[in-house]
């Protein structure tokens, strides 16, 4: 048998105390702002049925090679979900509710990728997703909130791109012109050029191939061919950004790597990451999505922002450090029968956050402990201040210290904990 490998899987990743309460305080950030913009959190399941993915995009990579599928024991083929998206418009088409159904997501993605720095086989996104409106003005308020989200987090190198797909009809016959373009004009360019060009045409319009440049340079734009109601609409999104002083940049080559965006697409990329993993969250409109799905004709619009390519970009630019817990109270224990259960259990009913330690250690190995935890204020259980029903309490970081009376403990540790400290 092979020796058995008890390490998480290559491409996947644990989150520890520390780490995690960056975690805590982006998800708590974004829950905050969704919540602000009134959007409700959906919750669909890590499996769905892959029939779900494949209108997604059957010509991607994401669903052709990087899809995790699976037989359950029933015989069913299910796909662990490799994006957000297609889920909450299956569970709209499921539940129907009433339109504009405005959702927002935490949750986990799966795709076989090579791993690099940013770039995992299990990624975390944050998304929103808006159903049954098609009104600009939706485009303008999903793109606000992904942009006040990392204004939130201190970014200030993420910038916005935006582009218009343009109808289904829009897209198709541009695609068609495309195609016929590329080949004709990059017979020279070689078979992964042509194999390409033939596939999936629009995916070679992002393209990095420095040879490619400047066929794709002359390569005709999807915004010159828009419908005049696309065009019109893409206009007004445009005009909603100015209006609300976000800024962004039109870039008519940018291709999201999903087939079901129309109209509108966008992506948020950082300053501060390499130029190969630099987008930090992405989205747009698929229209006919719900449709395809058995719906009724139902737009929509949302995006998804990868958590742990945020931290990264976090990292680079010095913002939302990680950090142990804080806590307001390390209880010293200096007798040893259960007044230090009694007081810990106490302080946390007042709300605080105390801690202890464990396993009778010596009063100095408490202290030390009480010094490790980043502790605001150590409270000393000790003999003489039990004489006269007191705690010695200690400001760890001044190294000052007073005599508290234990019934008064928790009090005047709360209104410590909510007075904002005077300023220098
Ligand atoms: P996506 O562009 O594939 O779009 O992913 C959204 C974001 O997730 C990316 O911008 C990136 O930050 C992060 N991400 C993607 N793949 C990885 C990976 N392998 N490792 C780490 N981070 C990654 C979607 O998934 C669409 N569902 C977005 C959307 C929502 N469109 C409309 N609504």
């Amino acid at each position: 048998m092979a020796d058995a490998d008890y390490r998480a899987p290559v491409g996947t990743h644990d989150v520890l105390p520390g780490e995690s309460a960056r975690w805590i305080a982006l998800v708590e950030a974004f829950a905050t702002r969704a919540a602000r913009f009134g959007y409700g959190l959906v919750i669909t399941p890590v499996v769905e049925h892959v029939e779900v993915f494949q209108r997604v995009g059957a010509a991607t990579d994401v669903v052709r090679k990087e899809m995790y599928e699976l037989t359950d024991r029933g015989g069913r083929t299910l796909a662990l979900r490799p994006e957000g998206t297609a889920p909450v418009v299956r569970a709209y088409v499921q539940h129907h509710p009433t339109p504009p159904w405005k959702t927002w997501y935490l949750a986990p993605n799966f795709r076989y990728e090579r791993p690099q720095k940013g770039r995992y086989r299990q990624h975390w996104q944050l998304g929103a997703e808006v159903l049954g409106v098609d009104d600009p003005d939706v485009d303008v308020e999903v793109i606000a909130l992904a942009h006040g989200f990392y204004r939130d987090l201190g970014l200030r190198q993420v910038t916005l791109t935006v582009n218009s797909m343009g109808t289904p009809d829009d897209r198709a016959a541009f695609v068609g012109r495309l195609r016929a373009y590329l080949l004709e004009r990059g017979t020279a360019l070689g078979p992964e050029f042509r194999d390409r060009a033939e596939r999936h045409p629009l995916r070679v319009l992002d393209a990095k191939q420095p040879a490619w440049q400047d066929v794709l340079d002359a390569a005709p734009q999807l915004t010159e061919h828009l419908s005049p109601a696309s065009r019109h609409h893409f206009e007004r999104v445009q005009a909603g950004l100015d209006a609300i002083g976000i800024g962004y940049e039109l870039n008519p080559r940018l291709v999201r790597g999903f087939d079901y965006y129309t109209s509108t697409t966008f992506e948020f990329a950082s300053g501060a990451l390499d130029a190969a993993q630099n987008a930090v969250g992405g989205g747009g409109r698929y229209d006919q999505l719900a449709e395809d799905m058995g719906g009724p004709p139902t737009p929509g619009i949302g995006f998804g922002i990868g958590i742990e390519r945020v931290l990264i970009a976090c990292d680079a630019e010095h913002v939302l450090p990680a950090g142990p817990a804080t806590l307001d109270a390390f209880v010293v224990d200096g007798i040893g029968d259960s007044s230090a259960t009694a007081l810990v259990a106490e302080l946390r009913e007042a709300g605080l956050a105390a801690d202890r330690a464990y396993g009778g250690r010596s009063v100095k190995a408490q202290w030390k402990l009480a010094d490790r935890s980043g502790a605001r204020y150590g409270v000393m259980l000790g003999p003489r201040e039990a004489t006269r029903d007191c705690v010695a309490v200690k400001d760890l970081a001044a190294g000052t210290q007073v005599e508290v009376p234990r019934p008064q403990v928790a009090g005047w540790l709360v209104v410590r904990r909510d007075t904002i400290p005077e300023g220098p």
